[in-house]
C-alpha cells in the first residue's frame, strides 16, 4: 500500500517535510515487514531507529516553530511529549509482551493516524509563520 504524499501535509520547510516523509517511510517498512512477519529482533531495531529520528525531528521542528513564534509552538511541544510517552509504553509492551499481530496493528494505526493528524493540525500553521 504505502503512504502517499500530498501537499496538504506542506508545512512550507522543505526540511520538515523532508523528515516526516523519512517517517512515513519507516511506517512503509514496518508494513512490508508486517506481512512477511517481524521477528522481535527486526522490531527492537525498528522502534529504537524511529524513536530516535522521531526525537530528533519533534527537536528540530519545535526550535523552527520557536524562531518563528508560531502559535501552535507550546501545543506541538505538548502533543510531542504525549507521543514520545505512548511511544515508549509501545516499546516496552514489545519487551514484555514479544511481537503479535495485534500489538504491531496497534501500533502501526496508531502511529499512522497520529502523525496524519498531528501534520495536518499542528505542523502545517508553520507554513504561515514562515512568511
Ligand atoms: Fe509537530
Amino acid at each position: 500500500m504505502g503512504f502517499q504524499w500530498d501537499e496538504k501535509y506542506s508545512t512550507g520547510n522543505n526540511e520538515i517535510d523532508k523528515q516526516h516523509k523519512q517517517i512515513f517511510t519507516y511506517l512503509d517498512d514496518l508494513e512490508a515487514h508486517m506481512k512477511q512477519g517481524a521477528s522481535l529482533k527486526w522490531v527492537t531495531h525498528f522502534m529504537t531507529a524511529l524513536g530516535l529520528y522521531t526525537r530528533t525531528h519533534f527537536c528540530f521542528e519545535e526550535i523552527c516553530m520557536r524562531r518563528t513564534k508560531c502559535p501552535v509552538a507550546d501545543k506541538n511541544k505538548q502533543q510531542h511529549g504525549k507521543l514520545l510517552k505512548i511511544f515508549d509504553k509501545a516499546q516496552k509492551r514489545f519487551e514484555k509482551e514479544g511481537v503479535s499481530d495485534e500489538l504491531l496493528i496497534e501500533v502501526q494505526n496508531f502511529l499512522t493516524s497520529w502523525l496524519v493528524n498531528h501534520i495536518m493540525k499542528i505542523d502545517v500553521h508553520l507554513k504561515a509563520c514562515a512568511k
